[in-house]
């Protein structure tokens, strides 16, 4: 069974073809980047308007690439939210098109959803029960997956998600959009341990995250710098050094917590964020030294692809669960109550 996934929550547009619900058979993507670089973030009307001009080419090459006529495709899942309104209406509206056109079933994707399904097209299941953090650039979530696929929201942030945190800390230092990867690699040459940032909410016994005061005390101490007549330049490795560790220390302390509160032995971790080299490797050491299993994407399968739209499609598929052609954008879309389960 071929899925086309059509995914437009955000900056990227993402047509991809996935048979039976695991192997890749295309994934494209149209990365706006370039478009939104001089924000130093995502401009919504911007974006909205470069998905109308790329999707049509977007999905047609991925269908070429797959090597399929257009007609072969079994199904269309798309994001239907969380997102941005007008970027999901511009996937949503085609996919509607397309799947009246075509004659085939319609299957509304959730994004987180999404990110988690990332793993189906590692061979591998989504592990039930389980510990599910999911980071991106608009969320920071920590899910508990029962046996049977259930899931519950235990914690999230109540401010700026995770990858929100990194991309306003590259615009303060200039370094570009979007931030995460280019913090990483200025970190690589840093030392970690060089400023000391704060590990927000860490001590408080919640699960829930809040990064606005990393960001604030990131400002205030390039604003302390700037009065000293210290030029930040020459501190940018050690300044992205210690930001990101203090990012990740928060978001593997409370992941490992949520696990053992849980009394799981296996957690996934998956969203742009999760392509983090320090944060897959400090999970990995913390969870594998208590005996548990991190399961993670590779890193390409960690941003935003229509890959992931497919494999989770796939399972509405199976499950029966399609949408009508009312079909409507939900930028608020909730998580589905059930995840990953054997339909
Ligand atoms: O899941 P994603 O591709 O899009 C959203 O759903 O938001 O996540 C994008 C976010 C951005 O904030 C980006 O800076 C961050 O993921 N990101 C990273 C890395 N690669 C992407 N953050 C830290 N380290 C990375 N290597
Ligand atoms: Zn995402």
């Amino acid at each position: 069974m071929l899925i086309l996934g059509i995914e437009t929550s955000c900056d990227e547009t993402a047509a991809a073809v996935v048979a039976d619900g695991r192997i890749i058979r295309s994934s494209l993507l149209s990365s706006q980047e370039d478009l939104h670089r001089p924000y130093g973030g995502v401009v919504p009307e911007l974006a909205c308007r470069r998905h109308v001009e790329v999707i049509d080419d977007v999905v047609t090459r991925a269908v070429a690439a797959a090597e399929i006529a257009l007609s072969r495709i079994s199904a269309i899942a798309v994001t239907c939210g969380p997102g941005l309104a007008g970027a999901l209406a511009v996937g949503v509206s085609f996919a509607k098109g397309l799947s009246w056109t075509l004659g085939v079933p319609l299957l509304a994707v959730n994004h987180l959803e999404g990110h988690l399904s990332a793993l189906l097209l590692e061979g591998q299941e989504l592990p039930c029960p389980s510990v599910a953090l999911i980071v991106s650039g608009g969320h920071t979530v920590l899910l508990s997956l029962t046996e049977k696929g259930r899931c519950h929201v235990l914690g999230e942030t109540l401010d700026d998600a995770a990858g929100e945190a990194f991309d306003k800390a590259a615009k303060m230092l200039g370094l570009g959009y979007p931030g995460g990867p280019i913090i990483e690699e200025r970190a690589q040459r840093g030392d970690a341990v060089k400023i000391s940032f704060p590990r927000p909410h860490l001590s408080d016994p919640s699960l829930d995250f809040s990064f606005s005061g990393l960001k604030t005390a990131l400002l205030y101490y390039l604003k302390k710098l700037k009065a000293d007549e210290r030029c930040p330049d020459s501190l940018v490795p050690d300044i992205a050094a210690s930001y990101q560790q203090a990012i990740v220390d928060v978001l593997v302390e409370k992941t490992v917590r949520a696990a053992s509160r849980e009394g799981v032995s296996d957690v996934v971790i998956g969203g742009g964020v999760a392509a983090n080299s320090l944060l897959r490797q400090t999970l990995r050491e913390r969870l594998e030294a208590e005996g548990k299993k991190v399961h993670v994407p590779r890193k390409e399968l960690c941003t935003d692809n229509a890959a992931m739209i497919a494999a989770a499609g796939y399972r509405h598929f199976l499950m029966g669960r399609f949408a009508s052609l009312d079909l409507a954008p939900q930028p608020d879309f909730p998580l589905p109550r059930v995840m990953g389960s054997d339909p």
